[in-house]
């Protein structure tokens, strides 16, 4: 096949380098956003003069005719075009004829794959922002049914203090309102047209960029034509989101896995989202979750695969460049699968109050016990030294906290009072942290309320 480029060479492109070279086996996920855009510069060169009235009702008939080609599958590309661009542009020729070539008039290819990728990244960011959205108000609805349920809270993965089970779950609504706002904020970034920049210098034909962005529902335009065609932020910033996000399910996902093995035993998965052994006949493993967790490691190597593409590489236009898309694919198509499958495990998760309540107990309560002496007057260090060393014992005698007598505290301190021993319940320490944001009740609720509103429930 000929090439665009065959006037200035002798020979033949190697097939080989056509191997090599091509993008069009990934990039022709693009090809819808390549028709609207080259919808929208027909337009343009239509209004510049560069075409006339017929040429351009031609050459949209022959987009439109290959836009319905691509929606039935029946748009067949050649790696010889090498990308998705030279493949719509052959296409074109072939249906109108040699006017078709004047499509690629006062446009490159390196301002076209741009605006192609921002195009596409603002779609799926959307779907994205859909997907966690859907699985914010999983974990609001979660949170409703466990106010009441008690669970202790882990630091350094050893028992902390006693928290209500909704807390928990509202905690990882947090995080994942905080990553709709990352990706909100890539979105932003991305709505920039670089339509117009050429290959670096800009166009010199009257192409108005302003219409082009109107047409193509950008909300700004890149204003420097080197950083239009050189830069992939736009990219890295994406790339970060699904990074971040990803180590927020991946957290969760942990704690699930821990969650519910036999040795924690607070919760269990539904059978339909687990997986057995082939060979013990006991096992019912967590592998949706491990996966979760797993491909958390490909979000991450995606992000640094493309910082590591970009670096050093000078300015503008490189190659290289063309090494943004997989990765840039790679991490959405990830991340959406996890939404997808994460909801519905959440949904069918089953809880055992009676394990999670047991796990509060005993010396998780221990902070509330210095505290009440720091009531009496004792300053906190030494109320935190007393209460050190009664744990201490208790630990030697193999007895609870809540197994002990008014004698063996005074024992420890004059300012325990009978009160002492009644305070020691779960619920009633988690619902002494009443702190905005804490983990009492009423502030529970209030966080509840707040999220169901947000979330639109
Ligand atoms: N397929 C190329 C890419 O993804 C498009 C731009 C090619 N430009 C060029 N001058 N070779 O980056």
């Amino acid at each position: 096949m000929q090439k665009p480029w065959e006037g200035r060479f002798r020979e033949k492109t190697d097939e080989l380098v056509e191997e090599f070279t091509q993008s069009v086996s990934f990039d022709q996920r693009l090809a819808l956003q390549d028709i609207r855009q080259n919808l929208a510069h027909l337009k343009a060169l239509r209004m510049a003069g560069i075409v006339s009235e017929e040429e351009e009702k031609l050459l949209r008939k022959g987009l439109e005719e290959i836009e319905q080609e691509l929606k039935e599958n029946r748009m067949e590309f050649s790696k010889a075009w090498e990308d998705v661009h030279m493949n719509i542009e052959r296409r074109l020729i072939e249906k109108v004829g040699e006017v078709g070539g004047k499509i690629h008039t006062a446009r490159s290819r390196n301002d076209q794959v741009v605006t192609d990728e921002r195009l596409f990244i603002k779609e799926e960011l959307l779907k994205i922002l859909e997907g966690l959205r859907e699985l914010r108000r999983t974990l609001v609805l979660l949170a409703d049914r466990t106010v009441d349920v008690i669970v202790v809270s882990y630091t350094h993965l050893q028992r902390a203090q006693p928290i209500r089970l909704a807390h928990y779950f509202l905690a990882y609504r947090e995080a994942l309102l905080v990553d709709a706002m990352r990706f909100a904020h890539a979105y932003r970034l991305a709505d920039s047209l670089p339509l117009g920049s050429g290959a670096s210098a800009g166009v010199d034909f009257p192409i108005d960029r302003f219409f082009l962005a109107r047409e193509l529902g950008f909300r700004s335009l890149t204003r420097n034509s080197l950083y239009a065609v050189a830069e992939r932020d736009f990219i890295l910033e994406v790339l970060y989101a699904c990074a971040v996000c990803g180590m927020h399910l991946s957290r969760l996902s942990e704690d699930l896995i821990l969650w519910s093995s036999e040795e924690f035993g607070f919760v269990s998965l539904p059978d339909r989202f687990c997986t057995g052994s082939s060979i013990m006949p006991q096992k019912k493993n967590p592998d949706v979750l491990e996966l979760i967790r797993g491909k958390t490691g490909r979000l991450y190597g995606n992000l640094f695969a493309l910082l590591t593409v970009l670096k050093g590489l000078p300015y503008a236009y490189n190659r290289d460049l063309q090494e943004d898309k997989e990765p840039l694919f790679d991490s959405l198509d990830t991340l959406k699968s996890i939404l997808v499958v994460l909801k519905p495990l959440l949904e069918g998760l089953s809880i055992n109050s009676e394990k999670t309540y047991s796990s509060a107990g005993n010396f998780a309560l221990a902070t509330d016990l210095a505290n009440y002496l720091v009531l009496k007057g004792m300053p906190f260090r030494q109320a935190h030294k007393v209460v050190g060393s009664l744990v201490a014992q208790l630990l030697e005698k193999g007895k609870s906290l809540e197994e002990v007598s008014l004698e063996e505290l005074k024992a420890f301190s004059e300012l325990f009072e009978e009160d002492a021993l009644s305070l020691l319940k779960p619920e009633k320490v988690a619902d002494r942290r009443k702190s905005y944001g804490g983990t009492a009740k009423e502030q529970v609720l209030l966080q509840l309320e707040v999220a169901k509103r947000e979330e639109g429930l």
